[in-house]
């Protein structure tokens, strides 16, 4: 078929009368799917099951020191897990701390850590700075909006690109303002695009000379070793390149496992220099005594290392693959060629954007949950949950079923173009 735009009103009327007629026969279905969340599916769940066995009643529960994991202490992790964390996140171990079963957990509190007491030794409090803002690269993870959004930080949009978030617009806004604490990043596989940072990004990020002293960059490095293809991206090590320059107190990084092994049932940890993690650890002894190092052990032994991940990480991959491939495929027939929608194409993560006409994003979600399909609401990967364009679509396509995605996708497409022949039909006939 030609280009909607291509097309005259007739035409245009014509079409959507043949796509309102399908729309109805789906309507009758009454299916009930949904592709809002990025979770693992079912399947890539039992891929760990076996880790419910490596810890019996009979064994003797010590990490690598002797020390009881049952009991009290070793707030930092036990060694052998701060080492496979070391290992993912590329940094050393003495710079990682394990924690409990979320990233998004440890984000959070080193937020409420700045805002509460400050970056540093000796820094005020970011609570007691008046105004104080972070950049989001957008679209971007939607909770991590939510974080600061809670605080009350305001949060400056910067634009997304293959190559990461636009760096002219980051270097003026982090090295001419002080009120610039933070910026959000997800730098490999990001969500919602699948973009990995390229090394110039990276560079320039451990080369920022921040106004404000107490400026950090949050890597939340999520989907590290999550590879869906043949050609994975990399991503150059920014604690390394900060290193090289001195910054590494800009930077924190974290990581979990809840897209490895199980979700909200993983293990989560965090990397900074050893001063930002010496600071750090003032406040964490005052919030626990110590995390759960019965499931950092049971990590650890069902992993061992991070080549054991990658391992395991294949299985992940033969699951999620063609789950994407089957969305994009769909797209690719039924979408491609007619100037109404673009998407993205990872190589890994769990995400694509889908970006319709401006001004169709909520129409599209609001079609299909009318069918009986739930989408990821449109904005929610922007801060505020505020599309300006109101045209991305964050798509998750890991959790469903290959039967339910296909039904989903389908609908999907239907939706796609009712919303833009709607769109066009209405201009052409106000023009
Ligand atoms: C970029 C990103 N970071 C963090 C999380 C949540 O991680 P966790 O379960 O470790 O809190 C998600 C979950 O979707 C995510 O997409």
């Amino acid at each position: 078929m030609a280009e909607y735009r291509t097309l005259t009103a007739a035409e245009l009327a014509a079409e959507k009368e043949r796509l309102e007629t399908a729309y109805r026969h789906i309507q009758q279905q009454g299916l009930k799917l949904d592709m809002s969340r990025g979770k693992p599916s079912p399947e890539q769940l039992d891929l760990s099951m076996g880790m419910l066995d490596v810890l019996t009643s009979s064994d003797i529960l010590a990490c690598e020191t002797g020390a009881d994991v049952r009991n009290y202490g070793l707030l930092e992790g036990i060694p052998e897990a701060r080492h496979m964390f070391a290992d993912l996140m590329e940094v050393d171990a003495d710079e990682v701390f394990v924690g409990g079963n979320s990233s998004l957990n440890l984000m959070y509190d080193t937020v409420a850590r700045n805002m509460q007491f400050g970056a540093a030794p000796g820094e005020t409090p970011w609570g007691r700075q008046g105004t104080i803002k972070f950049l989001c690269p957008v679209p971007g993870y939607d909770r991590h909006f939510g974080v600061t959004e809670t605080f009350g930080i305001e949060m400056i949009s910067i634009p997304m690109s293959p190559t990461g978030p636009d760096m002219d617009l980051v270097e003026q806004y982090v090295n001419h303002d002080p009120a610039v604490k933070g910026i959000w990043c997800v730098p490999k596989y990001s969500n919602p695009d699948g973009y990995t940072y390229s090394d110039e990004t990276v560079r320039r990020f451990a080369a920022l000379k921040p106004a404000a002293r107490d400026f950090r960059i949050f890597w939340d490095n999520a989907y590290c070793v999550h590879d869906i293809t043949d050609t994975p991206d990399t991503l150059l090590n920014l604690m390394d390149e900060c290193k090289k320059l001195g910054s590494e107190d800009m930077v924190y990084i974290f990581s979990s496992t809840s897209k490895i092994s199980f979700s909200g049932a993983g293990v989560a940890a965090m990397a900074m220099s050893r001063r930002n993690l010496a600071w750090a650890k003032k406040f964490l002894t005052m919030q626990t005594i110590s995390f759960d190092k019965i499931n950092q052990l049971r990590h650890t032994l069902f992993f061992r290392n991070k080549e054991g991940i990658r391992a395991h990480m294949e299985k992940h991959r033969a699951l999620i693959k063609p789950r994407f491939d089957l969305v994009l495929g769909m797209l690719d027939r039924e979408i491609a060629g007619l100037g109404i929608a673009e998407w993205t194409r990872p190589n890994g993560g769990y995400f694509f954007s889908l970006n319709v006409l401006p001004g169709c994003a909520k129409r599209v979600v609001a079609l299909c949950r009318e069918a009986g399909v739930v989408l990821t609401g449109a904005g929610a990967s922007f801060p505020y949950g505020v599309d300006p364009q109101d045209s991305n679509i964050r798509i998750a396509p890991t959790y469903p079923s290959l039967q339910d995605l296909e039904k989903a996708a389908e609908v999907l497409c239907l939706c796609v173009r009712l919303a833009a022949v709607e769109k066009l039909l209405s201009q052409a006939n106000a023009a």
